[in-house]
């Protein structure tokens, strides 16, 4: 594993959290994106998951679970995760998605898509998705509810989760579809101390930073990277990974990510866009 970020060290038992983003589904299985087959890929991905974590309390998604928000996608992401992983599971719409199809999927394991409980930790899932838009954005009601839930858990340490970038992460190309009233979330979980971390998705890059003594992290994609730094869409050549957490009872967090190594992937480069 690399890229440990830690708060400090504990001898109480932490609840293992993994974070999946950005896999791209297609409407049938197989289908590529930039010339990778991104099942393929979420099942590698998915493969270091289980040799790395022998035990996981829950798995969520941050979003762009499918190319296309078809309701053949999100059943098909339900059945493969849940023919590996027997934990809890939440996920969140991007931009690629539909919330709507999302949140009514007639599915019996359906992940949580507002708040899970794990342990003494509180992990809130918010909607950034506006339709028929890249950008992200917290509607009011978004706002309210997250506002609400903090309020009535100020004593819980808690992760915010999200798809979009609530802070630029240096590529100009991407940093035009961060969510647009940041300010907004963060004028809300500056008030909350319990809110140890704001995780993402939706820039295909490993991103950590501090807002104060909360972490501000960024999770790669199970499927193609964007290379960091770059003004013009670039695709990297790093590898489809994951970030797990280890949250601990006193509020502290260790996280680090970790991605796939014994592969090698037909992707193209040379792309303008995705
Ligand atoms: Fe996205």
């Amino acid at each position: 594993m690399v890229g440990k970020l830690s708060t400090s060290h504990t001898d109480d038992r932490p609840v293992r959290l993994v974070q999946i983003t950005d896999t791209h589904l297609g409407s049938a299985d197989g289908e590529t994106l930039l010339g990778l087959n991104t099942d393929q890929s979420l099942d590698d991905v998915l493969d270091i998951v289980q040799r790395e974590q022998s035990h996981i309390d829950a798995m969520v998604c941050t979003g762009d679970i499918a190319s296309a928000p078809n309701p053949s996608c999100y059943q098909r992401y339900i059945e493969q995760i849940n023919s590996r992983f027997s934990c809890s599971q939440g996920w969140l719409p991007g931009n690629h998605d539909l919330a709507d199809v999302m949140f009514t999927l007639d599915h019996p394991q359906r992940p949580a898509h507002r708040t899970m409980m794990l342990g003494a930790w509180l992990v809130v899932l918010l909607d950034t998705s506006v339709p028929g838009f890249v950008h992200g954005e917290l509607s009011r009601a978004e706002l309210a509810f997250l506002s609400q839930t903090l309020n009535e858990h100020s004593n819980t340490p808690t992760i915010v989760m999200l798809h979009h970038q609530p802070v630029v992460v240096g590529s100009e190309w991407i940093d035009q579809y961060i969510v647009r009233n940041s300010d907004a979330l963060f004028a809300i979980t500056d008030r909350h101390p319990q809110v140890k971390a704001i995780s993402w998705g939706h820039v295909h890059q490993l991103f950590e930073q501090r807002r104060g003594e909360t972490l501000l992290l960024a999770t790669p994609s199970t499927c193609v990277q964007f290379k960091p730094d770059c003004d013009d869409f670039t695709v990297d050549t790093a590898m489809p990974g994951y970030r797990w957490y280890d949250l601990y009872p006193d509020g502290r967090i260790e996280t680090g990510i970790s991605r796939v190594t014994d592969k090698a992937y037909v992707i193209d480069y040379r792309s303008a866009g995705y």
